[in-house]
């Protein structure tokens, strides 16, 4: 199984956390899990290479914190493994632009400034997410429902290349995790929660100073009513703050509704705040002493990129073999 995350903030947020980092935790008991800093991706769209560095060391630190094992799962940083970049070449050589031209996600993030405005590598961007994936032979790729079409992307270009080459790579699935929550913008939650769209105060970092987090939540827009119920249509803000609570907690939000029925909303995001609070301390601190001590974090990284190598090297030799290199 493969996943990546670009590292593209200081910090990851409770949409990130609860939507796909907590998976990533909960994937690895079960799975060879191959968890990727996907840095090669982050340089598609104007960035800065001294905060590039930063943050994705900040990113492994945060994947540390969340509970990746680096001894269970294979723990690295997308451009250590150069495998990733000359397999999405030979890739790139197999997609037809018309096929590279239906990918809806560059599509909505040209939406704005324009096609012409965007780089050549933002528009082969699923090309390096196939080739990511098919060098590990992954069979499963968790992903939320908007990457979907690019895992169809990825099973055609693999298919494609085994008819024309001989068998090759794996065919690998979607792997939409069922219980993943989606969390809504604190201020606005007819949004989403995003680093790109959302306010300062209605985004809860991971590494936002937990007092700062509980103040947030206190006040986090809910409605002029007072009941504590999960009505995603008319309370959005509060079913959103329910959610957060189940996801932290485990406790089922039907459980939740009945310990707040009759209190009115103040008690309950206090008592949220007090679970966010608990939350984001500790992950705050085991970040921050994995960003303290360089060494160990190069020695994690290194030692996942060697580990990605044992399988990116022979599939890459396979691959070269078969196209008369
Ligand atoms: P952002 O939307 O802030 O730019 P990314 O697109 O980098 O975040 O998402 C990284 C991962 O986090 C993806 O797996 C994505 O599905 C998940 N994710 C991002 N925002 C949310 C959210 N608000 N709720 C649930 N999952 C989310
Ligand atoms: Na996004």
């Amino acid at each position: 199984m493969l996943s990546g995350i670009q590292p593209t903030a200081d910090s990851f947020h409770f949409g990130n956390y609860l939507g796909a980092l907590r998976q990533w935790v909960a994937l690895q008991e079960d799975h060879e899990a191959f968890y990727c800093v996907v840095d090669l991706h982050a340089i598609t769209v104007e960035y800065d290479p001294k905060a590039l560095r930063e943050r994705t060391r900040r990113s492994a630190a945060q994947l540390l914190a969340a509970g990746i094992d680096p001894e269970r799962s294979t723990l690295f940083v997308q451009s250590q493994v150069p495998e990733h970049a000359q397999l999405a070449w030979v890739m790139s050589c197999i997609t037809g632009m018309g096929e590279a031209s239906r990918m809806t996600q560059f599509k909505d993030k040209t939406a704005k400034g324009g096609a012409d405005r965007a780089t050549v590598g933002l528009f082969t961007y699923p090309i390096l997410q196939a080739a990511d994936i098919l060098v590990y032979q992954a069979d499963r790729v968790p992903v939320g429902e908007d990457q979907r079409q690019h895992v169809e992307l990825t099973r055609d270009l693999a298919q494609r290349f085994n008819h024309r080459f001989g068998k090759t790579f794996r065919v690998p699935e979607a792997y939409i995790v069922k219980e993943t929550a989606k969390i809504f913008d604190l201020q606005d939650p007819s949004s989403k929660m995003s680093k790109s769209g959302s306010s300062p105060a209605g985004i809860i970092d991971l590494l936002d100073e937990p007092k700062a987090s509980a103040k947030k939540i206190r006040s986090a827009v809910t409605d002029s009513g007072r009941d504590v119920i999960f009505d995603e249509e008319n309370k959005p803000g509060v079913a959103n703050l329910l959610t957060i609570y189940s996801a932290l907690t485990g406790r089922k939000i039907s459980e939740l509704e009945d310990e707040y029925a009759g209190r009115g909303y103040g008690d309950f995001k206090k008592d949220l705040a007090d679970v966010v609070v608990e939350f984001v301390t500790p992950f705050r601190e085991k970040t921050l002493t994995y960003l303290d001590d360089k060494a160990q974090l190069d020695a994690i990284l290194a030692a996942g990129a060697e580990r990605a190598r044992a399988v990116t090297e022979p599939t890459l030799a396979k691959v070269y073999d078969r196209l008369g290199f």
